[in-house]
């Protein structure tokens, strides 16, 4: 039996709610497809459908206890209280309160999810620690992570994300951070800001939930840096913390080694020089890592014992994670980035497929998709990566979307490998265009469904492995 992590007794006094049974949770789900025995089932309006209507089917599933606002169930306990996003606000509000663990926020246009999941590795050397799943950064998934909190914790770390202004705020004041980190600033949703520093204030936002020892900790290598010390100051930092290659940086990059696969990296941390492997590619990973061993020197971690975590990092699901693909006799590698990409993402990605060694004869081919939800400037962003790609000496590029037909126009001749106005209209093209050795790196924006390529090339049995 897993450990209990709620009571009926402690849950009906964080929310107020009426229980009307005794009952011991060992986690909690809003998502039955995902529910496992012995949670708690928190049914929460319109996340994608109403979660009322999956009651019975969480019982089934093996729910202890269900939280709901309204309807009536024989089917096992419930606990009721007249709203339950709030409810799992005050379940994430009690969880936090309990705990004496020492916490992170994560927030920036990019990078939370690596930041975190690296953060999560590195604390671990040093204590009991507990982590987001996922991308979980929202409304809801901000206090579902709070509130899957154990209470026998010592580190934890919650990514924070938005998409509108005014959504950091109050999730930065459930997560009361002693330690805030805002990886990095850049246009992504731009088509719901005016600017790219209107996108900084309100990551600034994210320190409004400093704890009074709190320690802001910022990408010291963006020109929003000046302007998010003020939003830390502002809003009561106790110190603030730079991290980047720039000379202001307290926690500075000495010398980075980038391969194909790790980067060797060394740090000053503090005045303290750390040396270590990061098990994943790219500079911007190492920025990361940065930011990392800035934190867990600031949570009273073993900034020696974390940064030899960082080695055993692996990319994500469509983030980085690698799959060899067989097609027609040819061996091809694929650098699956197919989860995202806003400028930022595919600027980085495009430089790790220029890192990659290829035998003579095969090429290092750059199959992107659509960047969304950047609004007027869309075009303008799509047509400006043919200079990334020239400089990362990309050999063939393969585009699909009407945002990428931007890049197309502007791309040199000799680097066209083919277009299409759908990710799906572009496989027969890379199919018939792979060559033994080629390393594709499959980029785009989820919604323009890059992983169809993907999927077209490696054989089925291949597991991909989950976002
Ligand atoms: N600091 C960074 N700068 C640029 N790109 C990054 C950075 N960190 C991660 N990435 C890339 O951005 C994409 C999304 O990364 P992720 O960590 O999931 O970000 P988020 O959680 O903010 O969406 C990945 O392709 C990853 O390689
Ligand atoms: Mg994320």
């Amino acid at each position: 039996m897993s450990a209990i992590l709620w009571n009926s007794a402690d849950a009906a006094d964080a929310t107020g709610g009426k229980s009307n049974g005794d009952w011991v949770a060992s986690g909690i789900s809003i998502d039955t497809r995902t529910l496992e025995s012995g949670d708690l089932f928190v049914a929460i309006d319109g996340v994608n459908q109403d979660g009322h209507k999956f009651i019975e089917a969480a019982f089934e599933k093996g729910a202890c206890a269900a939280m709901v606002s309204r309807g009536s169930t024989e089917s096992g306990p419930t606990l009721r209280v007249p709203d339950t996003l709030e409810g799992l606000d005050s379940l994430a509000t009690y969880a936090r309160r309990r705990v004496t663990a020492r916490i992170a926020a994560i927030t920036g246009s990019v990078g939370k999810t690596s930041t975190k999941e690296a953060l999560g590795m590195a604390l671990a050397a040093s204590g009991r620690t507990h982590i987001s799943a996922a991308s979980y950064n929202n409304l809801w998934g901000v206090p579902l992570s709070i509130a899957r909190m154990p209470t026998e914790t010592d580190f934890a770390v919650f990514e924070i994300g938005m998409n509108h202004a005014g959504e950091i705020r109050p999730l930065a004041k459930l997560v009361r951070a002693h330690v805030a980190v805002i990886t990095t600033v850049a246009p992504v949703h731009t088509e719901f800001f005016s600017s790219v520093d209107e996108i900084a204030n309100e990551k600034g936002e994210v320190f409004s939930g400093l704890e009074p020892d709190g320690v802001a900790i910022i990408n010291a290598d963006i020109p929003h840096y000046e302007r998010l010390r003020a939003a830390a100051l502002r809003h009561g930092a106790a110190e603030i913390v730079g991290f980047g290659a720039s000379a202001v940086a307290d926690v500075k990059l000495v010398s980075i080694e980038l391969s194909a696969t790790s980067s060797r990296v060394v740090a000053d941390v503090f005045s303290e020089i750390v040396e270590f492997q990061l098990g994943v590619a790219g500079r911007h990973m190492a920025m990361n890592a940065l930011a990392v061993l800035a934190s867990v020197h600031k949570m009273g971690g073993d900034v020696q014992r974390g940064a030899e975590a960082l080695a055993d990092i692996a990319p994500l699901g469509g983030r980085g994670r690698r799959h060899v693909a067989r097609h027609a006799g040819a061996e091809v590698q694929i650098i699956d980035e197919s989860y995202n990409a806003n400028p930022a993402s595919m600027r980085a990605a495009i430089c790790v497929l220029g890192q990659q060694v290829v035998d003579e004869g095969a090429r290092r081919m750059a199959v992107l998709g659509d960047m969304l939800e950047l609004g007027a400037a869309s075009g303008n962003m799509h047509a400006d990566l043919a200079q990334i790609l020239q400089e990362c000496r990309i050999d063939c590029v393969f585009l699909a979307g009407p945002q990428m037909s931007r890049l197309w126009e502007v791309l040199p001749k000799s680097m066209r490998g083919g277009y299409a106005p759908t990710s799906v209209d572009l496989v027969p093209k890379v199919l018939r265009a792979v060559r033994d050795g080629d390393i594709l790196m499959v980029k785009g924006s989820l919604g323009s469904n890059m992983s169809t390529i993907i999927d077209a090339l490696i054989v089925p049995s291949e597991s991909r492995g989950a976002h």
